[in-house]
């Protein structure tokens, strides 16, 4: 089966047409997502509001669920599920939108970094669906780099100075990154980091992509500064406008992107408007782990 798909309006990604992901999906149909994901990265349906549970629904029939960085960062009551992200800027009791100074709110702020989801950790994230609920009025896009374009876009130098490399991605360098780093030694040492290659290859396409972002936070055999300086030349590279698909939300929407092969950012908004999207995350337990010393 193969179903109706059309491209988005950017340079990779294609909304998936006719198919209602609040019913339980036939084999066939989650085979062809599978393929879809796998040739574009981004699948994008739209128009299809859904409740917390249809989502953790439809995602489980991708794969075991990720619960991230919940290990870190506790859930508010809004969202007690370990398996759903509260990517909102809502309070916990109902009340309409936290204050700026909430940890949550503090802590999402993050995620306007370029990063793959859960790639501090082993497994690390496959899948992520992201479905929106409400949107602010002005910015709060989610935008997306195509990591596989973006390797093949590399001088041939590069490519052979990056083959073979590893890096370590830790939960909380990206925090660091901007300053948030009101972590205890508890929270610190919550999640391992883990070590990838920088150079990856899809099993099912064969096709090669970078793997980086903003949890990477050293390589292998290099000093930290040097490690950090390729990662960094990498990173501007791969996220340039040529590489990039920009999501504008509509409440309804789900979209659903490969860690493996993108990266992604969210953007800035009027913090006090409310936004409100609810992730879910599929792992990637067939990737290769590196093992890490000690
Ligand atoms: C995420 C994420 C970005 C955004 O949910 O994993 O990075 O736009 N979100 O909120
Ligand atoms: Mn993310």
């Amino acid at each position: 089966m193969k179903p109706e798909t059309r491209p988005l309006d950017g340079p990779f990604g294609v909304e998936l047409l006719g198919v209602d992901v609040r019913e339980p999906l036939a084999p066939e149909t989650i085979e062809a997502i599978d393929r879809l994901m796998d040739e574009n990265a981004i699948v994008l349906i739209r128009n299809q509001p859904m409740t917390k549970d249809q989502q953790l629904a439809f995602t489980k029939q991708f794969g075991p669920l990720d619960s991230g960085f919940r290990k870190v960062v506790k859930p508010n009551a809004r969202v007690q599920e370990a398996e759903v992200g509260d990517i909102s800027n809502l309070a916990g009791d109902g009340s309409g939108v936290a204050g700026r100074t909430d940890r949550r709110i503090v802590n999402n702020i993050a995620n306007q970094l370029w990063h793959s989801d859960s790639s501090f950790q082993a497994p690390a994230a496959k899948y992520s669906m992201l479905h929106s609920v409400q949107n602010p009025s002005w910015g709060g896009e989610t935008e997306f780099a195509d990591l596989r374009a973006a390797y093949d876009a590399l001088d041939e130098r590069t490519k052979q100075r990056i083959e073979g490399l590893v890096a370590e991605h830790y939960a909380l360098h990206s925090r660091f990154l901007i300053g948030d780093d009101a972590y205890d030694e508890e929270q610190r040492n919550a999640i391992p980091p883990a070590k990838w290659p920088v150079v990856r290859t899809n099993p099912v396409t064969g096709r090669k992509h970078l793997f980086i972002g903003a949890h990477a936070a050293s390589i292998d055999g290099m000093t930290v500064p040097e490690g950090r300086m390729l990662l960094w030349d990498l990173l501007e590279h791969a996220t340039q406008p040529q590489f990039r698909y920009v999501h504008h939300w509509q409440v309804g929407d789900t979209l659903i992107w490969d860690n493996r092969a993108t990266l992604h950012r969210g953007r800035a908004f009027d913090l006090d408007e409310p936004r409100e999207l609810r992730r879910t995350t599929t792992l990637d337990p067939d990737a290769p782990e590196l093992k890490l010393a000690g």
